[in-house]
């Protein structure tokens, strides 16, 4: 799995640093990918031009979008999860990354006909200065949370977090106290992040293809699977390959194995039939593999395994 961080404080003798890297560190030891964007080190451009601004108020779906833009685009939709880390600057994002949703969020992409990818998780990793108490106290949290959650982030991604590293102020004590306590909360969300609870996963939305399939099979790499669940009822949609067109609809266990009975069209244009049993084993990089055990109606047996894409 990959997540594409979106990294924004100007200096790099700070404790948001810190974060960053403790974050990335859990990320890489739980066997997981990342890209990152610096926007300061890249001197991400964050003031609209007027041209942008035309472009998005108007409603215009033009494919003139800046290189740069794109280039954001493209790392999120190629990633499984979004986090941004830093610091909270006037109870907001720093200026940088409010600016950077001003441009990347174009319309078209995250919001009118959206193109951005429905991503996992969504999470925030900001610094404060500030207790948590007094954050809370004054409602300042509130709008931190909303803002960032409830809009920016709002129906983009499947699961949100926001997670504040209080009392990091260099004025007190409390910097040097919180620290390590605050960066090893930070490796064990980059640890955790892809983790599946395994008594509580849903295949909602998640796709998965062949990497291994018996002779008398027609499954293979080239065939993709959408699952849907809905409490113990599952299906999915599949095609690719040697298959045109094919459904599936079963139930899953309280072991979480999988019943189904799946029917396709193959490029002969020949209706197949079958039953298929699975096996879930979870992966350390948080994807999901089956082994599936399937029988054609016409009695041959097979094996085969699907695995997350
Ligand atoms: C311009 C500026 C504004 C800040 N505004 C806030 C704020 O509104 N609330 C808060 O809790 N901390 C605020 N801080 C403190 C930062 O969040 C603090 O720098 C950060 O939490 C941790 O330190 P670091 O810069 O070493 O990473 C502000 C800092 C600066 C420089």
């Amino acid at each position: 799995m990959k997540v594409f961080i979106v990294y924004c404080h100007p200096s790099e003798d700070s404790f948001t640093r810190n974060v960053r890297d403790s974050f990335i560190k859990g990320i890489v030891d739980s066997g997981n990918e990342y890209e990152i964007s610096d926007l300061y080190k890249m001197n991400f451009k964050t003031d609209m031009s007027e041209k942008e601004y035309l472009r998005d108020s108007n409603y215009i779906n033009s494919e003139d979008i800046e290189e740069d833009v794109l280039l954001e685009q493209k790392k999120i939709n190629s990633s499984d999860a979004i986090v941004f880390i830093y610091p909270v600057f006037w109870t907001e994002a720093p200026a940088k990354l409010v600016g950077w949703f001003d441009r990347v969020w174009t319309y078209g992409f995250a919001y009118g006909e959206k193109t951005m990818k429905l991503l996992d998780k969504g999470i925030i990793l900001c610094t404060a200065g500030n207790t948590k108490e007094d954050l809370e106290k004054y409602n300042l949290i509130y709008s931190m949370k909303k803002v960032m959650l409830g809009d920016r982030l709002f129906k983009r991604v499947k699961e949100t977090d926001f997670v504040v590293f209080d009392g990091m102020t260099k004025a007190y004590k409390s910097r040097e106290e919180n620290w390590n306590k605050n960066l090893k909360l930070a490796y064990e969300m980059g640890k955790s992040l892809f983790y599946i609870e395994k008594d509580n996963f849903s295949l909602e939305d998640k796709y998965f293809t062949a990497v291994e399939n018996s002779a008398s099979g027609e499954v293979s790499d080239k065939t993709v699977f959408c699952y849907h669940q809905k409490e113990n009822t599952i299906w999915a949609e599949y095609s690719g390959g040697e298959i045109k067109k094919g459904f599936l609809v079963g139930t899953i266990d309280e072991n979480k194995n999988l019943h189904f009975s799946y029917q396709h069209i193959n490029l002969h244009d020949e209706i197949k039939t079958g039953f298929c049993d699975s096996i879930p084993e979870f992966l350390d990089n948080g994807k999901i593999r089956f082994y599936e055990n399937w029988k054609w109606s016409n009695g041959v047996e097979g094996k085969s395994v699907i695995e997350e894409m």
